[in-house]
């Protein structure tokens, strides 16, 4: 049985929940299970494939319960989060940002050999030539995606005729299989107010149908379009460009994306699935309590955790150092014990699961099973 960490002895046993060692990254099976089926199901009734960004969860027990839930693959952020999953037995991983450099050129082509139906996105012809005499030397081929930058300007190209052009080189050189193009935007995903953000990324898709057009009219139609996040996926279904989607955060659901309004007008389709498990350490000084959830605990780049434990409505959690995290109390006569539990959900969870060794899966009040978030760490 592989190590899963101090909580593994607890698995099975009734009320375990609560006697985590904290602090624990805690999935609730029952909301993850079902933001899977509704998100497969929404995509079903699209005609959209799924193939979910692992970069969220970086853990290949999950990718392969997106895969059984009907995903296509998986999408990767790296090199490293790739190996991790085809080593699992993940086929139909996409890697969604440019692998560059001898040593990660090399890497690739090896782990091609290995994998199932791999296949990464390029933005630069140095690059796909790189690809292309890699894969010659070591006799495989690679399937390419054009990666396109609809706004967002961190990868991709934005203008048609060079998509065109870096298109044509990738349909033209020898062991490389042009199979389409990629055109993901981040920052549109969080604009919480559904009409601005179908406004800006709706802009943004009119350049991506005119970049498709381009390709269909020299000869390079895609057969794979891919991109969306969970901010997005409402719009992508309704317009219908995506022959599949990349949604990632979908399963978890975190402060952050709590703020945005899904779908126009209506609640989110998504629950949170994902909370950190903390317990106070001290409880000495006025008006808050200690936990033992800080800056190493949770990701800092977005708002604060937001406390769910039932016991403490009104509770706020602020930053209080590397391992711990203040939780001001609303009632003074409500201060709980050291070595109470409390619950979070995380702010971002993409940098937060990032930061763990497991999860650990909950059925109401018991510890269930524990995952190893295989994929995190290295870059
Ligand atoms: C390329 C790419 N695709 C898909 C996603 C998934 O987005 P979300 O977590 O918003 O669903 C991300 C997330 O950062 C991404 O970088």
């Amino acid at each position: 049985m592989p190590e899963l960490g101090p909580n593994q002895s607890l698995i099975d046993i009734p009320g375990s929940r609560n006697a985590l060692t904290t602090p624990a990254l805690v999935l609730d099976l029952d909301a993850f299970e079902r933001n899977l089926t509704t998100h497969a199901k929404l995509c079903g009734e699209s005609g959209l494939r799924l193939r979910p960004h692992a970069k969220t969860h970086k853990c290949s027990e999950i990718a392969k319960r997106q895969i059984a839930a009907g995903a296509v693959g998986v999408c990767c952020a790296t090199l490293h989060e790739a190996t991790v999953m085809v080593e699992a037995g993940i086929s139909g991983v996409l890697i969604t940002s440019p692998v560059v450099g001898a040593a990660k050129v090399n890497r690739l082509v090896a782990l091609n050999k290995k994998a199932d139906k791999l296949k990464l996105v390029a933005d630069n012809s140095i690059n796909v030539s790189d690809l292309s005499d890699t894969a010659g030397r070591e006799s495989t081929e690679l399937d390419l995606l054009i990666d396109i930058d609809i706004g967002m300007q961190r990868t991709g190209v934005h203008a048609a005729d060079e998509i065109v052009r870096l298109a044509r080189l990738a349909d033209d050189s020898p062991n490389l299989n042009y199979r389409g193009v990629q055109a993901y935007s981040g920052r549109v995903q969080h604009i919480e107010d559904y009409g601005s953000r179908e406004k800006e990324y709706g802009e943004q898709l009119d350049h991506l149908q005119k970049c498709l057009d381009a390709l269909a009219d020299a000869q390079l139609k895609p057969s794979i379009i891919t991109g969306g996040g969970t901010g997005t996926h409402a719009i992508d279904r309704s317009r219908k460009i995506f022959t599949e989607h990349q949604t990632g955060s979908y399963i978890f659901m975190d402060v952050e994306y709590n703020a945005v309004e899904l779908v126009a007008g209506d609640t989110s389709p998504f629950a949170t699935s994902l909370f950190m498990q903390c317990s106070v350490v001290s409880n000495n000084a006025d008006g808050f309590v200690t936990i033992d959830g800080g800056y190493k605990c949770f990701a800092t780049d977005g708002p604060k955790p937001e406390v769910s434990t039932d016991s403490l409505p009104g509770a706020d959690y602020d930053r209080f150092g590397d391992e711990h995290g203040k939780i001001v109390i609303a009632d003074q006569s409500q201060k709980p014990v050291i070595g109470t539990p409390v619950t979070l959900i995380t702010p971002h969870c993409d940098p937060t699961i990032n930061l763990h060794n497991y999860l650990h899966c909950v059925r109401g009040d018991k510890l269930v099973d524990i995952w190893a978030i295989d994929a995190r760490g290295v870059l």
